[in-house]
């Protein structure tokens, strides 16, 4: 969603907030802007653009926006169309204060009306310019801008991440933060905010993560905090150990495919430091993050929520605590969960899932658990996110930065949290003997190499993506926890390349979905439990008897989808329990090439944000 920049210092700050925002469009956007303190004349320098960042680039291209203090926003609509005149940011009637926003004012009409009473004449239709009109009537009455400031998001309802220049203080910007994400980047003579952390990464690795409510003023030379009362915080910034060439292409034609590439090593990274060896032999799991107690052996219950991708993560969850650990799962969408009034008990194991955790829904959903005096363990990949705060343990998934919109290695990586914690706990409640559980250890150790192999083999996709990619229809489907794979899979090919996909538990399909299938329907069958293998080829048979092309992904090696499949992709043998890591890995492929024919850009579906912080 929205993406906000600002800069103090004595650079140009044009460039330099152009520049942060292009790191900031993995997180969706639909026009973008910038906001910048003119050096020779008493005003703000505002030029903003419907569409891609090019286009605000090409419309300043002939001037020079001379100041050094500035701010900049990637708009994401919630109100009011995709428009330049929507596009932040947004000024108070004199143009002498500017505001970028990221999140929702909920009592925007109210506010609206209220100023309008007061004789403001409104230029967009969005929530956010209700915040510069009020600024202003702050400061007409207290004479002073950090005090406008304070007054102003007293009454605001709703969330907000904020940038605020004015040209009446023309050495500082100020920032605050509500629920949506905001950083302060500290320079040296020089001082940033973002709504992430990469666009401030070619400067400094020194930052201020904002806090729930609170202020940040920036000079070029300092910043100060304050809290929600306009008192003043000391602490000390952190330290971001992840470099930027991390969060840049490198070499590949998409972040999309560096990620899906990416997910050896973000296997690696997330699952070594909780494997504990033995030798050569991995013994045991150990996280040192969470206590892994009485609480954990006597739960009755974990419930898993998070939305999305990461909400088919849990599902896969469910499957993997049921089995090793023999313990009840329940597993919900959040934005469900939140307002179904929901039967929590006090030795329920609570579970948030979010690559971002910044996830609205997700966010509610935590909140809610906590009230309700559960305990939240977090599975986030955003050190500094606010769910990772608010939790009260939380498990990184050390994917790295995950850019392109679609999510792949916040996944796997959120699976091999999952499966470890359910195998420790299959462990602690003895639902797995000794033997079981070094020979899962040995097998999950594996994964990584596994996944290697599948993705320097990705030919065989590639080419069946070249005949599919037309198809109206596509349906995945599979059984246990090929069900759940299949959900996610069906997700990763309709956000990029737009075509319609459905998953289906196989054996729904002769209950209503068969229906639908034709010569224009590719079926995709997920395939890694030999049990069941005779019932999904059963499966298979009846859709292609009525026309539909298929395709199966399996670790079987014996030809058992031979006769029934047009095309197997067959993927490295694994203990079938713990092949979800491995089967997702073609279906991200399948998706991204088929994104590619399409003419499409995988990195940055249409109508799609990064980081969800609004419901
Ligand atoms: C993933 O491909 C999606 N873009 C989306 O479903 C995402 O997983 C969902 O919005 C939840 O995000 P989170 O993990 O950051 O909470």
């Amino acid at each position: 969603m929205c993406g906000i920049v600002g800069y103090v210092g004595s650079k140009q700050a044009t460039p330099v907030l152009i520049n942060g925002l292009k790191k900031l469009e993995y997180r969706g956007y639909d026009s973008a802007g910038v906001a910048v303190l003119s050096e020779s004349s008493d005003e703000i320098l505002v030029r903003k653009s419907k569409g891609a960042i090019k286009f605000l680039e090409e419309k300043i291209a002939d001037e020079v926006i001379k100041g050094s203090v500035g701010i900049g926003h990637t708009r994401w609509a919630t109100h009011g169309e995709p428009s330049d005149l929507n596009s932040h940011p947004h000024t108070n009637v004199s143009g002498t204060i500017a505001v970028v926003h990221n999140g929702i004012i909920e009592n925007y009409a109210k506010l609206k009306a209220w100023l309008q009473d007061q004789g403001v004449v409104f230029k967009s239709q969005t929530d956010t310019e209700v915040i510069a009109h009020l600024i202003n009537y702050f400061y007409e009455k207290t004479g002073e801008i950090f005090k406008a400031v304070l007054e102003t998001l007293h009454r605001l309802e709703g969330s907000y991440a904020l940038g605020v220049v004015c040209t009446k203080y023309p050495d500082r910007l100020i920032a605050a933060r509500k629920e949506s994400p905001l950083i302060v980047g500290l320079g040296k003579g020089e001082n940033f905010i973002a709504s992430d952390v990469p666009p401030v990464l070619e400067y400094t690795r020194d930052v201020y993560y904002l806090n729930q409510n609170e202020l940040a003023v920036l000079y070029n030379d300092h910043v100060d905090l304050f809290d929600s009362e306009g008192n003043k915080i000391v602490r000390e910034p952190s330290h971001v150990d992840w470099d930027l060439s991390s969060a840049e292409k490198g070499g590949y034609a998409h972040f999309m495919l560096k990620e899906i590439h990416e997910q050896s090593k973000a296997f690696t990274d997330t699952l070594r430091p909780r494997l504990v060896f033995d030798g050569e032999t991995p013994s045991d799991i150990q996280f040192d993050e969470i206590e892994f107690g009485e609480d954990w052996k006597t739960a009755g219950r974990i419930v898993i929520t998070a939305c999305g991708t990461a909400y088919h993560a849990g599902v896969v969850g469910k499957y993997a605590f049921e089995k090793f650990a023999r313990i009840p799962v329940a597993v919900d969408v959040a934005s469900e969960f939140r307002y179904r009034n929901p039967i929590l008990n006090q030795n329920d194991i609570f579970i948030v899932i979010s690559q971002s955790g910044e996830t609205a829904d997700t966010l509610a959903a935590l909140r809610l658990a906590k009230q309700a005096g559960a305990k939240v363990i977090a599975i986030t990949n955003c050190v500094g996110s606010t769910v990772s705060r608010e939790a009260d343990e939380v498990i990184y998934t050390w994917a790295g930065p995950e850019i392109a919109v679609a999510s792949t290695k916040a996944y796997t990586t959120q699976l091999m949290c999952l499966y470890l914690l359910a195998l420790k706990l299959g462990k602690e409640r003895h639902t797995l003997s000794e033997s079981e559980y070094k020979k899962l250890l040995s097998e999950i150790a594996l994964i990584p190499e596994k996944t290697k192999e599948i993705t320097e083999n990705q030919s065989e996709i590639q080419k069946f993506a070249s005949r599919q990619f037309n198809k109206s229809k596509i349906f995945y489907i599979g059984r246990q926890f090929d069900s759940a794979s299949s959900l996610e899979s069906a997700l990763k090919l309709k956000e990029v390349s737009y075509m319609h996909c459905e998953a289906f538990a196989a054996g729904e399909l002769k209950h209503g979905p068969i229906a639908l299938v034709d010569s224009d329907t590719l079926v995709v069958a997920i395939a890694t439990e030999p049990a069941l293998y005779e019932k999904l080829a059963s499966n298979i048979v009846e859709v292609k008897s009525r026309g539909a092309v298929t395709m199966a992904i399996t670790i079987d090696k014996t030809g058992a989808f031979n006769n029934c499949c047009d095309e197997v992709i067959s993927i490295p043998d694994i203990e079938p329990s713990l092949a979800s890591m491995l089967s997702i890995i073609p279906a991200q492929l399948f998706a991204y090439y088929c994104s590619i024919l399409r003419g499409n850009d995988p990195d940055k579906p249409r109508n799609l944000a990064k980081s969800v912080t609004v419901e």
